[in-house]
């Protein structure tokens, strides 16, 4: 369906409510209330004709459709909206579908599906909701660089107006290819770490080598410095887990080494029961101190740092049952309103067998109401499906599903 009947189907009768679920509260009319609902027409109405205001370059239209749609998403969240006429600011698709390694804490290593990659037709089934989205994170559970049709799809985002970003294991980031990232405008290149050392780093990444590794990052530095320019940037990923996390302020020095423009430290999520003694929230003390240092040599280094954040010490009973929870974020607040996180209004999200969701960490119903599957259903249409508008509802009246009271990841940044 084009996307401005899409826009349409939303706003008529028989499409869920458009109403506030947990409205803000309010005396008789409020003026406040009566503004935000005529600017949010006004916005709605915008974004449906952004493509059509003539005399405007490409990059003119996209940018004022990524700014309108901003707005517009903000209005709803304000008012309460949960099915959406503002489309995802980001979306991340599972180009890859298996890998050349397997990770010692990656799910393909604990017998998880493999799929095959996706190619450029398949990604070009979005082109609804790319108009609209500012980034793209053609990533999913795999190696990205291993997809025969990665660069076509790169520059399928490119023509877009996409940011582009994704996660590599570099162990294929030959010379060739690393130039084509810089020449097709690849904003972020984020490549995964998990030892500082060869001995760490080869028995976590199994059938990676630690020293080619490096080379490949040193030479896509070289390679963009080289040509003049500041993208992609170049960020290191490392999991943390209790037996690598001793060597994150080394990381720290080896990511400032490598000219890497940042580094992020992740928690490692348990992605089969096998890893639960490794998870670094068993021993917090220790975590944060290495963290705490990391942090300390990153500021001495001039190293951009994201880490989570820190584990509460001493962990709780809750949070030793439960290690995931041990990780504490404010809700999002935007106006009167506050939500558990701010995910599923933002991004969209598919899984290797076409499912979709907000996030990573939903995979299947909510509330028994389903997401929906690519294969079965246009992408554009899964964005109010009712597994989404249930989530939104759910997160608004304050009343998290159990896997987001669960979760690490939430976000309190809208964005
Ligand atoms: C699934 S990989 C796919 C991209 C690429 N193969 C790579 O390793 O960068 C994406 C990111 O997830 C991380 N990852 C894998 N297993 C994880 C786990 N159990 N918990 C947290 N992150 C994990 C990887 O280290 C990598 O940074
Ligand atoms: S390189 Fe990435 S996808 Fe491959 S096994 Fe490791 S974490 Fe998983
Ligand atoms: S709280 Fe976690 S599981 Fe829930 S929507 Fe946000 S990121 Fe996803």
């Amino acid at each position: 369906m084009p996307l401005a009947a899409q826009l349409q189907a939303t706003a008529s009768p028989s499409a869920p409510t458009a109403e506030p679920v947990n409205p803000a509260p309010t005396t008789g009319d409020d003026p406040q209330l009566a503004l935000k609902k005529k600017l949010h027409g006004q916005a709605a109405s915008a974004l449906r004709k952004v493509f059509q205001v003539p005399g405007l370059s490409f990059a003119q239209r996209k940018l004022h459709a990524v700014k309108l749609n901003h707005q517009l998403r903000m209005l709803e969240f304000e008012l309460g909206h949960t099915q959406l006429q503002s489309w995802p600011q980001a979306v991340e698709l599972p180009v890859a579908g298996n890998c050349n390694l397997r990770c010692e804490m990656c799910s393909l290593a604990h017998g998880a599906p493999t799929y095959p990659f996706w190619t450029l037709q398949d990604v070009s089934r979005f082109k609804e909701l790319f108009k609209f989205a500012s980034s793209v994170n053609p990533t999913g559970v795999g190696e990205p660089l291993m997809a025969r049709e990665f660069f076509p799809m790169i520059e399928f985002f490119k023509s877009h107006g996409l940011m582009v970003g994704f996660f590599t294991n570099a162990t294929l980031m030959d010379e060739k290819k690393a130039d084509k990232l810089i020449r097709l405008g690849v904003d972020a290149v984020n490549i995964s770490l998990d030892g500082a050392t060869k001995e760490t780093f080869e028995r976590i990444r199994v059938h990676a080598k630690f020293e080619p590794v490096l080379r490949n990052i040193r030479q896509l530095v070289a390679l963009r410095d080289a040509s003049g320019t500041k993208l992609p940037r170049v960020q290191i990923a490392m999991v943390l887990m209790k037996d690598n996390v001793h060597e994150f302020p080394a990381m720290v020095r080896l990511a400032k080494d490598l000219g890497a423009d940042r580094l992020y430290g992740m928690y490692m999520s348990k992605s089969a029961a096998v890893l639960e003694p490794r998870m670094p929230q068993h021993d917090a003390a220790r975590t944060n101190a290495f963290l705490r240092e990391g942090r300390e040599l990153a500021q001495s280094l001039g190293l951009d740092l994201w880490i989570p954040e820190l584990l509460p010490e001493p962990a709780s009973e809750a949070a030793r049952a439960q290690p995931e929870q041990a990780v504490e974020r404010p809700n999002q607040k935007l106006g009167n309103r506050e939500v558990y996180c701010a995910y599923p209004w933002m991004q969209f999200l598919v899984h290797n067998d076409g499912d979709v969701s907000p996030c990573c960490q939903i995979h299947g119903p909510i509330g028994g109401q389903p997401f929906g599957n690519i294969h079965q259903t246009p992408p554009e249409q899964l964005w109010n499906s009712p597994g989404m508008v249930t989530l939104r509802e759910k997160l608004l009246k304050g009343e998290p599903p159990g896997i987001c009271r669960n979760c690490k990841l939430r976000t309190s940044q809208m964005t």
